[in-house]
């Protein structure tokens, strides 16, 4: 990786500071480390990742060389309850800037896969500290999946999973895109902590693929099956269940129903 390649392209604020590690075992928890020294904006980038994580506790796959790790530490002045609107604003950074590079027609699945030809190609974990009902910082764990063959992927994730490779046929530039996702972060960061919030919202739901269908939500221990109508001012969905009940739902694993 050079990072002299990607600061070139950096615009603004948010990837002015680098720090580049071979290897970690997580981006996030680097970053986490991090946050009460470092500038906000600064990224935490890693060539491999030992204990990647992914959301709900699952693990990150994350082989040497061919992918993209990195974390990003923000000090939003916002309330934890608008927490999750972080995560949007990431995961339309990421589909804008992948969409650009790459020419594929990345999707959203609720609430921050990144999708290509139905199967993921990204994915999003936010980490928040908070104290006194204020974010005292976060992080923004990003991976995708950028040059890996089928191969790349455990066994268990092969059907699900793709790669950019796998869908263009082509290497892309690691530098390249981890610049353009940091310059639209640098885009929407700004809109996502101030009063045009509805801007951030409606692109997320220009680039969603999960309004409008039919899906299952697996929250903790519930089950919700419904149409998944819209989402609220927070980024929660709004779920219509079939009794005529909208039900909002901060966090889950949905799939879409066919
Ligand atoms: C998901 O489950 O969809 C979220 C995956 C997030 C993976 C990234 S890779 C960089 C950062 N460090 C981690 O340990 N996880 C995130």
């Amino acid at each position: 990786m050079r990072i002299k390649d990607i600061k070139t392209r950096i615009k603004g604020q948010i990837g002015k500071e680098i720090f580049f590690y071979k290897t970690v075992d997580s981006t996030n928890t680097v970053a986490a480390d991090a946050a009460g020294h470092v500038r906000e904006g600064t990224v935490i980038l890693a060539d491999c990742q030992q204990k990647g994580r992914g959301r709900l506790g699952r693990p990150w796959t994350s082989p040497a060389g061919i992918n993209i790790y990195m974390s990003i530490i923000l000090r939003p002045d916002i309330k934890p309850k608008d927490g999750t609107l972080i995560t949007l604003a990431a995961a339309v950074a990421c589909a804008l800037a992948l969409r650009r590079v790459t020419g594929l027609a990345i999707t959203i699945k609720w609430p921050n896969d990144l999708i290509a030809s139905g199967r993921k190609i990204g994915g999003i974990l936010t980490e928040v500290k908070t104290a006194r009902q204020r974010i005292i910082f976060a992080v923004i764990g990003i991976g995708i999946n950028v040059n890996g063959d089928p191969d790349s992927f455990p066994g268990a994730i092969r059907d699900i999973a793709t790669s950019v490779k796998n869908e263009t046929g082509k290497k892309f530039s690691l530098e390249r895109i981890i610049a353009e996702i940091l310059n639209e972060m640098d885009r929407w960061y700004p809109i996502l902590k101030g009063k045009a919030r509805e801007a951030l919202l409606a692109e997320w739901k220009q680039l969603t693929s999960t309004l409008g269908k039919h899906v299952t939500v697996v929250a903790g221990q519930e089950i919700f099956s419904g149409y998944a109508e819209s989402i609220d001012d927070g980024g929660l969905l709004l779920l219509r269940l079939p009794s005529g009940e909208l039900k909002s739902i901060s966090s889950g694993d949905l799939t879409v129903l066919r």
